[in-house]
């Protein structure tokens, strides 16, 4: 299961108590041992340390590798290369009588006096060595946890009448996990974390914003990528969505190779230039409302490839319709820009069958429910169903956060046909609602989309906009022992570095410049684009002169 280079892997629980070698920092290569660990744990005053066993402790040397390299279906191995010199922890918490997870933890020998946290994707059922890896870089101490289970990401089935482990998955796993990790770093150590810290894209944006909100004093700072954080309401838009498109074979059906072609195309032509430049980038989508009239058949026989019949269109005006059952709002709908990527979120893609499996195995355990099944009354089911406060991350008074000094920063990709991008600036809205005026939220909390992104990383095809500003999992295409925004490792390009600066010199983020490469996962390829996104509602507009591709002729208004 666990991979290291020397093999050097134990596994078991040791119970004698060996007495403690010294703990200063500079030498704990010697401390790194199965011995000291399970010490450190029985010494740790909390109950949560009952329940935990220290499964293994693997001195990692200079330059070498760690990880898995049996991932689940649909993740890279995760092998973390080229690693500082570290000691690599792996504990099982049994979090009830049927259910328990692994937390596994990165101990730098050079510790920068920080803790990361690091989140996962999808239901994922991993550990992400990955982003482990590329924070111990930094001097980090680093944590991941399995939240409970193997799967891979879009696989929801072992969640069928299992309560426990969804609860883990939900909060339970991360909010242990936190706790134990910040126990044990200060112990091995021997002194105190000076700040914490949290990356994650996706469902690991989800687990930060839920465990800040279940415990305001975990982190000082976030950085969260679009998270899912209302996913029973998710749930019910894409099965709304996805009845408005099907079937197939019907006459009102949009085929699904036009989403890429000849709509996204048709919202490029008439969004594109609002922000100054005509470069295929969309970046002003509020104020953009294009008309779809222009692509209707004007006869019998005109190409289907060409243009859509009035039902046709229809359908697309209910694609881009905001989900309301009655007058309540459920969801917001696709971003223009989005568009190329929705043949993976309707009919019959992997997030329409994540909805319908969501439905099937947790909220109605029937393992015939089907999609076309779908109807509000399923919504309201999904909404009130007990998982879903375990899950959704919706208490949008964070004032507690705040009045701990916690800072959030939050970005997602315009281009996002798995999360839809606007869940973010309704989720920004509603926290600022909740928590009045009488401090602004930018004090605390900073939003920021970037032009072009698809979900967490990359770029819409063909457009090839920059979007790398060092976002929990984009280093997982840069190459080995990548981390940070490769060649520009400071707090104007890589979104952690400025939220530390933020959080510990009080500079707020206006803007971050986000980079792409001309191979956009070969930074040695050198630098093709850099711009600016941000602090929302502010955008970038082009300054009007030279180069469109240099950050620098950008401005944020
Ligand atoms: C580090 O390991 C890589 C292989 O993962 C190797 O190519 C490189 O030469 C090593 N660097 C040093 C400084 O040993
Ligand atoms: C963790 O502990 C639980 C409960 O003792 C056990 O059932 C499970 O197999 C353990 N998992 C691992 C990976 O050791
Ligand atoms: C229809 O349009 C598509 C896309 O523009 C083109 O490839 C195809 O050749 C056209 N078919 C006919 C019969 O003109
Ligand atoms: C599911 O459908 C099968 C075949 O139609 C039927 O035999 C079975 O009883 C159904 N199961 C449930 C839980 O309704
Ligand atoms: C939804 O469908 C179920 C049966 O599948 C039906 O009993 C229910 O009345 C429907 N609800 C609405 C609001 O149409
Ligand atoms: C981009 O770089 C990656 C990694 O070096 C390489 O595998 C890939 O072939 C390159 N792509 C192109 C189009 O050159």
């Amino acid at each position: 299961m666990i991979h290291s280079h020397r093999g050097h892997v134990l596994l078991g629980i040791a119970v004698a108590l060996i007495p403690q070698a010294s703990q200063a920092y500079s030498s704990t290569t010697s401390e790194c041992s199965l011995n000291n660990l399970v010490h450190l744990l029985s010494s740790i005053d909390d109950p949560l340390s009952n329940t935990a066993k220290v499964l293994s402790v693997t001195p990692v040397r200079q330059n070498d590798s760690y990880g898995d390299p049996n991932t689940p279906q649909g993740l890279p191995p995760m092998i973390s290369t080229q690693l500082p010199e570290l000691c690599a922890v792996e504990l099982n918490v049994s979090s009830s009588e049927t259910s328990s997870y692994t937390v596994s933890l990165f101990l730098p020998t050079e510790w920068n006096s920080r803790f990361l946290a690091t989140g996962g994707g999808g239901t994922g059922g991993y550990i992400n060595y990955l982003d482990m890896g590329a924070g111990s870089q930094y001097g980090f101490a680093t944590m991941s946890t399995d939240n409970g289970h193997r799967s891979a990401p879009d696989d929801i089935q072992w969640a069928y009448k299992n309560p426990q482990e969804l609860t883990d998955w939900g909060w339970r796993a991360m909010s242990g996990s936190v706790e134990l990790s910040k126990q044990l770093i200060k112990g091995y150590y021997g002194d105190d974390i000076q700040y914490s810290y949290y990356t994650g894209c996706s469902m690991g944006g989800r687990q930060g914003l839920k465990e800040a909100q279940l415990s305001a004093d975990s982190f000082d700072g976030m950085l969260i990528g679009a998270p899912p954080w209302w996913l029973s309401h998710q749930v019910a838009w894409y099965s709304e969505a996805s009845n408005v498109y099907y079937p197939v074979d019907d006459s009102k059906s949009i085929p699904s190779e036009l989403f890429s072609t000849l709509i996204a195309q048709t919202v490029i032509d008439q969004c594109d230039e609002i922000d100054g430049v005509k470069d295929g980038i969309v970046s002003d989508t509020e104020n953009c409302h294009p008309n779809f009239d222009v692509l209707l058949c004007d006869s019998i026989g005109s190409n289907s490839s060409e243009c859509l019949t009035s039902l046709q269109l229809e359908t697309l005006a209910n694609i881009y319709k905001d989900y309301y059952v009655g007058s309540e709002f459920v969801h917001p709908a696709f971003e223009l820009s989005s568009e190329p990527g929705w043949s993976q979120s309707l009919g019959s893609g992997l997030i329409t069958k994540f909805a319908t499996d969501y439905i099937k195995y947790i909220v109605y355990e029937d393992l015939n429910w089907s999609l076309d099944q779908y109807n509000s009354s399923v919504y309201e089911q999904l909404k009130n169903h007990k998982s879903s406060a375990e899950i959704d991350a919706d208490q949008f008074d964070m004032s507690p956060y705040r009045d701990h000094g916690g800072k959030i920063l939050m970005y997602h990709g315009l281009s996002d046909a798995v999360v839809v991008t606007r869940v973010s600036s309704y989720f920004y809205k509603q926290v600022k609602v909740a928590m009045g005026e009488s401090l602004p939220i930018t004090d605390w909390f900073r939003l920021f989309f970037v032009p072009g992104m698809l979900h967490c990383q990359g770029s819409q095809p063909g457009v090839d906009a920059p979007w790398h500003i060092n976002g929990a999992g984009q280093n997982w295409l840069t190459g080995p022992g990548a981390y940070s925004v490769p060649g520009f490792e400071d707090s104007k390009h890589d979104a952690l570095l400025a939220l530390m600066d933020w959080v510990e010199h009080g500079n707020a983020v206006d803007q971050i410049v986000a980079t792409a490469w001309r191979n956009s996962t070969d930074p040695s390829s050198g630098v093709w684009k850099q711009r600016p996104i941000c602090s929302y509602p502010k955008m970038a507009k082009y300054s009007g002169v030279g180069d469109v591709n240099e950050a620098r002729n950008w401005y944020c208004e």
